[in-house]
């Protein structure tokens, strides 16, 4: 199955009349023209009486497959910066890639407790396909175009989620902003150069040592350890991992 598919125990029961024999195999199929339109099934197709989440589900879903190309991009800008020579911000590439993976898992395990089976990102990598360019290309990319509209995006995702009051799918949707937040910062400190100095912010960077550290619960990422907790999550600061500088 390549998309979304029900785990809901809809299906299950003790007694089987052919009506519902019928509907079954009509629900059945009907999860399985969805999931070939990547699309997920909706709880009202159950027709349980249970609550429904099905817009926790859309902004989830949307934002699981848009973690998932985030993190593909930015490794595939972290090989490029390598080829090009810019070790230090292939390291930056390679916090905000991790950063991202950690959105896309947690988005895929609250999909997973609301009925919910997302497509692995594995299989997610071949149906996608993105421009890499020139590092100094994709610096600015991730700026204007990739992070440019999270202040105006993500309150949106919050307010159209907020009514169905899924707590955890709130709180995760909240800290992959705050997360790309950072990740915006970050890469304008030195995208900032990408006109005629660019070569020199890439000298610049290359003699300032930066450490990337990276939430694992909520994904923040940080160029110094937090004392206690996580600034974003208030995990503890167990959680974080350093980002390795990727070998040239
Ligand atoms: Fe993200
Ligand atoms: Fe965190």
């Amino acid at each position: 199955m390549d998309a979304y598919v029900s785990n809901d125990a809809g299906f299950s029961g003790s007694s089987v009349s052919e009506v519902d024999l019928s509907r079954r195999m009509f629900l059945a199929w009907l999860g399985i023209g969805l999931a070939s339109l990547a699309l997920p099934v909706p709880l009202w197709a159950m027709d349980d009486g249970r609550r429904t989440y099905q817009e926790t589900i859309t902004v989830l879903s949307g934002l699981y497959r848009g973690e998932v190309e985030s993190h593909l991009r930015y490794k595939a800008y972290e090989a490029r910066a390598l080829q090009e020579g810019h070790a230090n911000i292939a390291h930056l590439f390679a916090a905000t890639a991790d950063s991202e993976a950690i959105h896309a898992q947690r988005f895929s395990e609250i999909l997973a407790r609301l009925g919910v089976v997302v497509v692995p990102a594995e299989q997610l990598a071949g149906e996608l396909a993105f421009h890499v360019g020139s590092t100094k290309e994709n610096l600015r990319q991730a700026t204007e175009v990739e992070l440019a509209e999270i202040d105006v995006r993500y309150p949106q995702y919050l307010a159209r989620m907020r009514a169905e009051g899924v707590e955890g799918a709130l709180k995760a949707v909240a800290y992959a902003w705050r997360s790309e937040q950072q990740h915006r910062e970050l890469i304008k400190d030195i995208q900032s150069g990408t006109g005629i100095f660019f070569g020199m912010l890439v000298e610049r960077f290359r003699t300032t040592p930066v450490r990337y550290f990276v939430c694992q619960h909520c994904g923040s990422t940080l160029t110094a350890m937090p004392v206690e907790r996580c600034p974003v999550c208030g995990f503890s600061i167990e959680w974080y991992k350093e980002i390795p500088l990727p070998a040239g």
